[in-house]
């Protein structure tokens, strides 16, 4: 097929593109490399980075054209960088995504697939599925949401559109990122020798990288009829932060110190509906956990308290 990545210079992104080449797909990743591409494959001749804003609809609809799908990643994909700029998270996390969707239909694209979170959910303690009411408490929750909404509303029978809602990502991926809860929580055992964790007893929802990376494989070659105008949570565990903290601290065999928190709101969500396509996780949130111990171990990120690219920190405009 002949896929378009948004954002695909990106931590999930950097582990999906390389397996797709593997499949022998064409691909080009079409982002504003706010993290660089040096981990991209780019010597493949069956990948082209094109570096441009989701914002420049012009060029987005031109790199549309004859392309089979789209997988958009691309967005301001953690809060703290929302809170930071809001009104430039308002432009890029919703604004220009409706034009880039109806662009992509327009050129004729037959698939699109938009990398949502289970940030659209309310908080809850018990798991919710997708067919659960969305109330997000985040901005970048909220703006995933009117994307969803943005989405659903061109869905037709020549373009088949879907969302994964994915629990918090951990493991390695080229473009790392280490502030991701469990990647940050293996972070803190491995170079400050203590895992620092605010409450605890707060829930949280979880999923190693290679899952996620299946199921845009997934999506890309099932049926469209089980697909079109669906989300999918994507997780594997929904847990107290204590017992994650728990985890790592026994692979490192590190201290855990609590801290109060004030807010201790939960998020859990179910993985029921993605079963239903025949996905199964194979890999799990200990596999995550081991797999990066041993990318510490062999000498990667050294420069990871002082290195912004491997933490989604950075001020962008
Ligand atoms: N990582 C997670 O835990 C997680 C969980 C749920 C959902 N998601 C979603 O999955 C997607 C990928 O997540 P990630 O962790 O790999 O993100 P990331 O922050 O590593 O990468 C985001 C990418 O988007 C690009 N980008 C940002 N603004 C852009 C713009 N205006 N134009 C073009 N490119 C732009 C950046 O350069 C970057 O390469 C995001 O949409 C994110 O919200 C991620």
């Amino acid at each position: 097929m002949k896929l378009l990545v948004a954002g695909g210079a990106s931590y999930i992104g950097s582990w999906l593109v390389p397996q797709l080449l593997a499949e022998g797909h064409d691909i080009v990743i079409y982002d504003r490399l706010l993290f660089g591409s040096g981990f991209l494959p780019k010597d493949n001749d069956c990948l082209k980075v094109i570096k441009a804003d989701m914002r420049d609809l012009a060029s987005w609809r031109a790199a549309c054209m004859r392309k089979d799908a789209v997988i958009y990643l691309a967005s301001i994909s953690r809060e703290a960088m929302c809170q930071q700029n809001p009104e430039l998270a308002q432009k890029i996390n919703v604004e220009c995504f409706a034009p880039c969707v109806q662009a992509a239909k327009e050129e004729g694209v037959n698939r699109f697939i938009y990398a949502s979170s289970v940030a659209v959910y309310g908080s809850s303690t018990t798991p919710l599925d997708e067919d659960s009411a969305l109330a997000p408490t985040t901005l970048y929750g909220q703006g995933k949401m009117l994307c969803e909404q943005a989405l659903w509303a061109e869905a037709s029978p020549e373009f088949t559109v879907t969302a994964t809602r994915s629990a918090s990502v951990c493991g390695y991926a080229p473009r790392m990122r280490l502030d991701l809860t469990i990647n940050r929580m293996i972070h803190d055992a491995m170079r400050k020798g203590i895992i620092t964790v605010e409450g605890g007893n707060q829930v949280r929802t979880h999923i190693h990288i290679q899952e996620v990376s299946d199921f845009y494989k997934l999506l890309l070659t099932i049926p469209a009829e089980q697909i079109a105008g669906k989300a999918f949570n994507l997780v594997e565990v929904s847990e107290p932060v204590i017992h994650s903290a728990l985890r790592v601290a026994g692979a490192t065999g590190t201290k855990i110190k609590r801290v109060p928190r004030a807010d201790d709101r939960s998020y859990a969500v179910s993985g029921a509906r993605a079963a239903t396509l025949g996905y199964a996780p194979k890999k799990t949130i200990n596999d995550a956990i081991a797999e990066v111990i041993l990318k510490f171990r062999s000498g990667y990120w050294t420069d990871s308290e002082t290195n912004p690219r491997y933490q989604n920190m950075a001020h962008v405009s």
